[in-house]
This record gives C-alpha cells, sequence and structure tokens, in this order.
C-alpha cells in the first residue's frame, strides 16, 4: 500500500526570499488561503526573526490558517528560536523548522566552527525549540555536500534532542539522483531512532535537477518534499509543486507515495502567485505553463481530437487549467463571472464582482471574443489594493523611427489635473520621464517586460515593470492593445505604490520618533518591498 507524502510549501518563505517574489502582508495572508485550499499539509510561512515584516506575516498566517501545519523558520539559536515561538503563538498546529549548516565549506567560510561545536550547537537549538514546541524539523543545511559520517552524526544528535522531522538540504543543487537517494538510506538505517523521524527533501535547481532529486528522495525514503508554487526559491529556484504532486498523481502505478493535494487548485495557485509577485511562469513551464496542454503540430492536434490520451498524459482539468474556449459573452451574468474567476483563482467579494461586471460588459462591447486572459487582464489592471495617488486622464506618444519619441500625460491629483510633456530615446522612455517630472518622483526601470495575452489579432500586450523609486523597488503590470501605453500606466502604478509609502513615511514620522517605530510600521506594510 502506498504511504502518504506530507506536501511542505515553502513558497512563502524560500521562494519569497527570491529576488523578485516578495510580497506584502495582505498578499502572503491571500497566497495562505489559496495554499489552504489546495491542500498543503505544511505551509511554512516566514523567517520571523528575517525581519518586522516577515514576523508579522507568520503571526498572521498562524492566526488565520486553521488545517495545514505552520511552521516558522529559525536559525539554530537562541534568539531565532525564541522569535519564531512567539511568531507562531496562534498556531493551530506549530512547528519550528531550526537549521544550522553542516558541510565543511559552510564550517570553514561561514560559520568558522569546529565540527564538535556544531554538533553541540544542534544539541542545543533542537532541545531548546522542542522545549517550547511538539513538532520541530532540523535542517542540516547544505546535507548534500556534507561528509557523510559526520551527516549522520548531525542526524543522530538532533534526533536525540526530539527532532520531529529531518529534512536533508541539496542546499545548492549539486547532487545528482543516485546521490540524493543514497542520503536518504543512510540516514535512515544509520541513525538510530529513526522509527518516529520523518525523513524530508528539500532541493534546489541549480543544475534542473530539482523534481528529480525530491523524486530521488521519495524512493529513499522521505515521506515529506518541500516545495514551492511554479518552483520560485532561491537562484534557480526549489522544486515545483505542481510538478511533483503531477508526477506522483500520473505515475501512482510505479511510485509509492500519494499526496492530499487538490489537484483541480493548481492552475489557480500558479496564477494567484504570479498575479502576486508579478513574475509569470515561461510558456513551456510544465503543468501550468500557457503551452502546456497546446497542440500545435497537425498530426498531434488530429490525434488529440480522435483522442486525449494519444498526446496529453493529464487533462487540463485535473489541474484546473480552463479551457482557452470562449468563456463568456456579452449577455453572461454577474453570476457566471464571479465562477469563472473562481475558476481563475480569484475569490470575489460582492462589490469586486461589481467593478470586474462593469469592467467586463465594457470589453464585451468593444472585443468580440472574451478568452480567459482577458478576464486575468482584467484583475491585473482593475484591482489594485492601495488607493492611487496620480489618476491617468490623458496619454498620447509620438515617436519616429529615427528612436526620438515625444509623451504627453495628464495625471489627475486631489481632484487637480497636471499637463506635462517630456521627449526620450524611444517612446516608453518619454512616458516614463514625463511621468517622473509631473508627480516628482524620479525612478528608475529595473526589469521590463512585454508578452501578448489572448488569442487572436485582438489580443493584447501585457506589460510588467518594476522600477526603483528613492532606493526601494516597486511593480506594476497592465494590459492594453496599446503597448506603449500599458507601459506608461504600469510604471504610473509602480510610482503610486511609492507615492503611498512615502506618504505613509511621513504620516508615521511625527508620532512615532523613534526610527525603530516608523520603520517597523513601513516594514509591516511593506515588508522587503513589493
Ligand atoms: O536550501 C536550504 O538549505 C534551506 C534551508 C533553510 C532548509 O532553505
Ligand atoms: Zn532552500
Amino acid at each position: 500500500m502506498a504511504d502518504k507524502l506530507f506536501i511542505f510549501d515553502t513558497t512563502l518563505r524560500d521562494g519569497e526570499q527570491s529576488p523578485g517574489c516578495s510580497m506584502n502582508l495582505p498578499e502572503k495572508i491571500e497566497m495562505a488561503h489559496q495554499l489552504e485550499r489546495l491542500g498543503v499539509d505544511i505551509l511554512e510561512a516566514g523567517f520571523p526573526i528575517a525581519s518586522e515584516g516577515d514576523f508579522e506575516a507568520v503571526k498572521a498566517v498562524s492566526a488565520e490558517i486553521r488545517r495545514p501545519i505552520v511552521a516558522a523558520l529559525a536559525r539554530a539559536n537562541e534568539k531565532d528560536i525564541n522569535r519564531a515561538w512567539e511568531a507562531l503563538q496562534g498556531a493551530a498546529l506549530p512547528r519550528i523548522h531550526t537549521f544550522l549548516a553542516t558541510s565543511d565549506i559552510h564550517l570553514q567560510y561561514k560559520l568558522h566552527k569546529t565540527r564538535e561545536e556544531i554538533l553541540q550547537m544542534i544539541s542545543w537549538a533542537v532541545g531548546h525549540a522542542k522545549s517550547k514546541c511538539r513538532d520541530v524539523e532540523f535542517s542540516p543545511e547544505d546535507a548534500g555536500r556534507t561528509d557523510r559520517s559526520y551527516l549522520i552524526e548531525c542526524c543522530h544528535a538532533a534526533v536525540e534532542a526530539g527532532a520531529t522531522v529531518l529534512n536533508l538540504p541539496d542546499t545548492v543543487g549539486f547532487c545528482l539522483e543516485p546521490e540524493y537517494e543514497q542520503m536518504f538510506r543512510d540516514v535512515q538505517t544509520r541513525v538510530p531512532g529513526m522509527d518516529h523521524v520523518t525523513l524530508s527533501t528539500h532541493t534546489h535547481d541549480d543544475l534542473g535537477m530539482a523534481v528529480a532529486n525530491t523524486l530521488a528522495g521519495i524512493r529513499g525514503g522521505a515521506r515529506q518534499v518541500e516545495c514551492t508554487i511554479n518552483g520560485i526559491g532561491e537562484r534557480a529556484g526549489n522544486a515545483a509543486l505542481e510538478e511533483v504532486v503531477m508526477t506522483i498523481h500520473v505515475r501512482r502505478d510505479v511510485l509509492p507515495v500519494f499526496t492530499e493535494i487538490r489537484t483541480e487548485e493548481l492552475y489557480a495557485s500558479s496564477r494567484m502567485l504570479t498575479r502576486l509577485t508579478g513574475v509569470a511562469v515561461q510558456r513551456n513551464k510544465a503543468i501550468v505553463g500557457r503551452n502546456a496542454f497546446a497542440h500545435e503540430a497537425g498530426i498531434h492536434q488530429d490525434g488529440v481530437l480522435k483522442n486525449a490520451i494519444t498526446y496529453e498524459i493529464i487533462s487540463p482539468k485535473t489541474v484546473g487549467m480552463p479551457s482557452n474556449a470562449i468563456v463568456l459573452g456579452k449577455h453572461s451574468g454577474r453570476h457566471a463571472l464571479a465562477k469563472r474567476y473562481e475558476e481563475l483563482g480569484y475569490q470575489l467579494t460582492k462589490p469586486e464582482v461589481d467593478r470586474a461586471y462593469a469592467l467586463f460588459t465594457q470589453l464585451a462591447d468593444r472585443k468580440k471574443n472574451v478568452y480567459d486572459e482577458d478576464l486575468l487582464g482584467i484583475m491585473s489592471d482593475g484591482f489594485q489594493h492601495l488607493p492611487d495617488t496620480f489618476a491617468l486622464k490623458l496619454f498620447q506618444s509620438v515617436s519616429s523611427s529615427d528612436g526620438r519619441a515625444t509623451a504627453t500625460v495628464e495625471l489627475e491629483k486631489d481632484g487637480k489635473t497636471s499637463h506635462d510633456s517630456a521627449t526620450g530615446e524611444g517612446p516608453c522612455d518619454a512616458a516614463f520621464r514625463v511621468i517622473d517630472r509631473i508627480t516628482g518622483l524620479p525612478g528608475t526601470v529595473s526589469d521590463f517586460s512585454v508578452h501578448t495575452v489572448g488569442p487572436g489579432t485582438d489580443g493584447v500586450a501585457e506589460v510588467r515593470i518594476r522600477a526603483h523609486f528613492d532606493g526601494r523597488e516597486f511593480g506594476g503590470k497592465c494590459t492594453s492593445h496599446n503597448v506603449v501605453e500599458a507601459a506608461a500606466r504600469s510604471y504610473l502604478q509602480a510610482a503610486n505604490k511609492a507615492a503611498y509609502e512615502q506618504k505613509r513615511q511621513e504620516e508615521a514620522r511625527p508620532v512615532a520618533s523613534a526610527s525603530v517605530h516608523k520603520n517597523a510600521a513601513v516594514d509591516r506594510l511593506f515588508p522587503g518591498g513589493y
């Protein structure tokens, strides 16, 4: 009989700490609810000592999420563990996840400690965590490059001190499958007292092996896997949850485990993360990429029409991917629209449905066919959580083939309109410069991407921008038939977020003279920027 495999999601910790993937508090909470709907068993909500924002996120997730275990990360020291435990106070099922590097490379160059000192630290830290929390996970960081006999000693120390889960990370994505599998077999057979300890995988994708190594770890005896939605994470990322789960689902004939993930929520989870972080998955991404179920070659199309099994090993419905067919027409009602949004990963409140419906009917009047991508475009443009300081009233752009361009913009702030023009190297540059001039917030674009959404010649362009304002990075995204206008609107969204934060800081100044309080307030709102 197959064993249950526990899915430990670390999207909000390992995933969120990767560049460009930061989320603010409401976004983390929204994602945590989706992960609960998806059915993850353990949800790592953050690294509380790392920042006030992380602490608040773990605290809020602990208070709101009831079914999955909520884990908080801590280095192997008293301050980290105490802080993690403080953040977990409201959790129904708390877990402290403490870690310490064990490879000689890390001992020599990072920690400057002897092997003996590390062993003592592990015993002390796991014991200290255990004195607070029944459920303690220990990770020997860089286990994949740790001397095997020493790794066994470290794991033994952790088990003796009360660890309930031993996670063996391939921190730098270095291991080959047989090596990773063997590490689990060795720990399972050579560490005394493993009967009540769960082994866990944690793999990184530096060599593109994260999912394969996760499966190798399962073959070696792991019954918990750590992974992230869309595979986001440090550097090349972590094992993608949707890939691991669907491999287990599709190949249950040969794999010794099953999961309790609701696979129909995978696509919605992926879309939600993309929406919250602004980081899109590549088109050919397994399971959730736009092309994952698209058949282009005539022979393939013919086969799929005769019987999908010819070229499809998973039905799009199994992962909750909506078909690309026209879903709604201008006669569709609010109920159908709300239902469709739910399938796409949005739980809308009644006022939000009304607002989305108004935008939808406008679009349906203009556009013959309304696709899911158009509905997603409505969401990304029409639903911002923060109030806009500047509203775009007019946008005009003129450019010539030699690269010179002029943009004219009219913005409204507090009922007053300001109008200006600027030239630039290309139409987008001109648009950004004139927006800078009117808002008084000069920005520098650090990331700019354009892709089309919706099939057919009436598809629209989606522009995503990340820009630095006064040393902090903000994001914006917008869709339009006009690429330059979409770029201008995205940039303005980012500028609006910067303006909002500036205003918050100014408001915080007179009441909180101690800068530590002021920063805490700002950090709570914008942990790590967004
Ligand atoms: O990659 C890693 O080693 C980690 C640990 C903190 C588990 O993320
Ligand atoms: Zn990691």
